[in-house]
C-alpha cells in the first residue's frame, strides 16, 4: 500500500465509512495458512503485510474494492468478499478489522474449550492489550457443531485473554465502563469451525462522521450514502462540476457525503479519537502526517448540491450538519414539496431516498392514509423528475417494492442494497420528456422494484 503517508485518512474518501459493524462477518479465509500469532507483531503503520478486511453494507463490496484500489487508499491483494472486503497493506484509519489470528478448531474437544485453548496461543495478548487498558470481544457463530452461540466464544475469549493477562501478574482487564469505547475492540468469527481474529480500529462505525450530533430519525446512514453516490457516479461527476439534487433530502445525507466527495475531504478528519490511537503499535509520527496530508488533499469546489424537503426540521439538522462538516457553502436548501420545487438550475444527477412506508410513517398515519402519503410523495417525485430534471440521471433508493410504481418511469437498472437490515433496491433512471400514453398507464416493469 505504498507509504503509510500516502493511505491517509484524508486520502481515503472510500472506507468513508463503508465499516458498518452491523454487518454480517467476512467469510472464512480457507485459502490462507493457519499462522497464527505471525503478524500481530508488526506495527500498524508502515508495513506492507497487514491484512484487512473493511466491512460494508451487502451490495457495496465491488464499489468498496474500487475505492480501496484507487490511488487514494492504494491497498493491495483486494478480494471482495460478503458484506466487506479483504485487503492487505498499511492503511491508516480507514475504520477496518486488522488480522490478529486465525485457525480451525479441533473436533476432538468441546466449543468451549478448543476457543479457550486456541485464544491461549493464538496472540500475544499481555503485549497486544496495554496496562490498565479495556477490552471487548463482538462475535459471530456461524455453522460451527459446538459452538451454538455467541455469547459462548464472547466469554471463552474473554477468559482466555484475561488468563493469558493474568500470567504475567498484571491485574485481570476490565471491560469499557457503560458508555464508553473499549480501548481494544476485538471482532471475532466462527465460521465452520475456523476462526478468525480482527482488531477492530475504528471501534464505532466509520459511518458516524463526527459531523452530526443529533440523528434525524429517518436519517439515512452515512456510509450507505457515500456507497450509494459511488454506485451513481458522482465522483467523476464532481470532477466536471455538476449539480447534484435530492429532492426529499431529509437531514441532508447525500448532499452532505456528495460535498465530501467533491471537496476530497475524507470523513475520518472529523472524528477526535480512534481506538487504534492507543494500541501498542500505534505510530503517533505517521499518524500526524497522513492527517495532515488529508487536510492538504481537501479541494474547493464549483459545483452544487440542492435539497428539498416538507420537514423543516429535518432541513434544519440537514443545515447545522452541513456547517458541521464544513459544507454548507456548497448546499442550498428549500422547504416545501418536491412537487412544487423549482431548482435554481438543471440538476445533472438526482439521488434521493424517498419514505418506504415503514414504521416511521406507521407513526403518523393509520394504514390506508400511510399508503395515500406514500402515493402521493412518490407522485410528486416522478412529477418533479418530469418537470425539472430532462434528460437528467436519477437515482432513487427504496425499501419498498410496490412504491415505485408511482414514478410512472421505467427504471434502466436496479442495484440490489441490503441497509439496516432492509433489502432495498438503488434504482436508476435516464428521465425522458413525458409520454401522455406511458404516464397514463404505467408499464409493468416500472412497477417492479
Ligand atoms: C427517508 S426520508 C429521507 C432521509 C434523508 N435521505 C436523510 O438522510 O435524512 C424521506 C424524506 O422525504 C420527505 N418527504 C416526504 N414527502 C415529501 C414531498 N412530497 N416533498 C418533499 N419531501 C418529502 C420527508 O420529510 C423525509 O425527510
Amino acid at each position: 500500500m505504498g507509504s503509510p503517508a500516502r493511505s491517509t485518512v484524508g486520502q481515503m474518501p472510500c472506507l468513508r465509512g463503508y465499516q458498518q459493524r452491523t454487518s454480517k462477518y467476512p467469510p472464512p479465509r480457507r485459502d490462507v495458512p493457519d499462522k497464527p500469532n505471525q503478524e500481530q507483531k508488526q506495527p500498524i503503520f508502515g508495513q506492507e503485510a497487514l491484512r484487512f478486511y473493511a466491512t460494508c453494507h451487502p451490495g457495496l463490496e465491488q464499489v468498496t474494492a474500487q475505492e480501496l484500489a484507487s490511488k487514494h487508499v492504494g491497498a493491495f491483494d483486494i478480494r471482495p468478499g460478503k458484506s466487506g472486503v479483504h485487503f492487505r497493506g498499511s492503511s491508516i484509519a480507514v475504520g477496518v478489522l486488522v488480522h490478529v489470528a486465525e485457525g480451525p478448531l479441533d473436533g476432538r474437544r468441546s466449543g468451549g474449550d478448543e476457543i479457550y485453548r486456541f485464544f491461549r496461543a493464538c496472540a500475544d495478548w499481555p503485549t497486544i492489550l496495554g496496562p490498565g487498558q479495556a477490552m471487548s470481544v463482538e462475535a459471530r457463530v456461524r455453522n460451527c457443531s459446538d459452538i451454538p452461540s455467541a455469547l459462548l466464544l464472547q466469554a471463552r475469549a474473554r477468559d482466555a485473554i484475561c488468563d493469558a493477562i493474568r500470567d504475567t501478574r498484571r491485574p485481570r482487564p476490565a471491560p469499557p465502563e457503560p458508555g464508553q469505547e473499549a480501548d481494544l475492540p476485538l471482532y471475532v468469527t466462527a465460521w465452520q469451525d475456523y476462526l478468525t481474529v480482527y482488531r477492530d480500529m475504528s471501534g464505532q462505525s466509520l459511518h458516524r462522521r463526527g459531523y452530526r450530533s443529533v440523528m434525524h430519525r429517518a436519517s439515512l446512514n452515512e456510509a450507505a450514502a457515500a456507497g450509494c453516490l459511488l454506485l451513481a457516479g458522482w465522483p467523476e461527476a464532481a470532477l466536471t462540476g455538476a449539480t447534484l439534487a435530492d429532492p426529499m433530502c431529509g437531514s441532508g445525507t447525500f448532499l452532505i457525503e456528495a460535498a465530501l466527495m467533491a471537496t476530497n475531504t475524507a470523513p475520518g478528519l472529523f472524528r477526535k479519537q480512534f481506538p487504534f490511537q492507543g494500541w501498542h503499535d500505534f505510530d503517533p509520527q505517521a499518524y500526524s502526517k497522513v492527517c495532515q496530508q488529508a487536510k492538504q488533499a481537501q479541494r474547493p469546489w464549483e459545483g452544487k448540491l440542492l435539497g428539498s424537503d416538507i420537514h423543516p426540521g429535518a432541513l434544519s439538522l440537514a443545515s447545522r450538519d452541513a456547517e458541521g462538516a464544513g459544507v454548507a457553502h456548497l448546499v442550498r436548501l428549500h422547504e416545501g414539496t418536491c412537487g412544487g420545487w423549482e431548482p435554481q438550475q438543471r440538476p445533472d444527477i438526482v439521488i434521493t431516498n424517498p419514505p418506504w412506508g415503514n414504521r416511521l410513517m406507521a407513526l403518523e398515519y393509520d394504514a390506508p392514509n400511510q399508503l395515500s402519503a406514500l402515493e402521493a410523495a412518490w407522485t410528486e417525485l416522478g412529477l418533479f423528475l418530469k418537470a425539472h430534471c430532462r434528460e437528467s440521471q436519477a437515482f432513487v433508493l427504496s425499501g419498498n417494492r410496490d412504491a415505485t410504481q408511482w414514478l410512472r418511469m421505467r427504471a434502466d437498472a436496479r442495484m440490489p442494497l441490503v441497509i439496516g437490515g432492509a433489502d432495498c433496491r438503488f434504482i436508476k433512471y435516464t428521465v425522458l420528456p413525458p409520454k401522455r400514453a406511458s404516464e397514463a398507464a404505467p408499464s409493468a416493469s416500472a412497477a417492479v422494484l
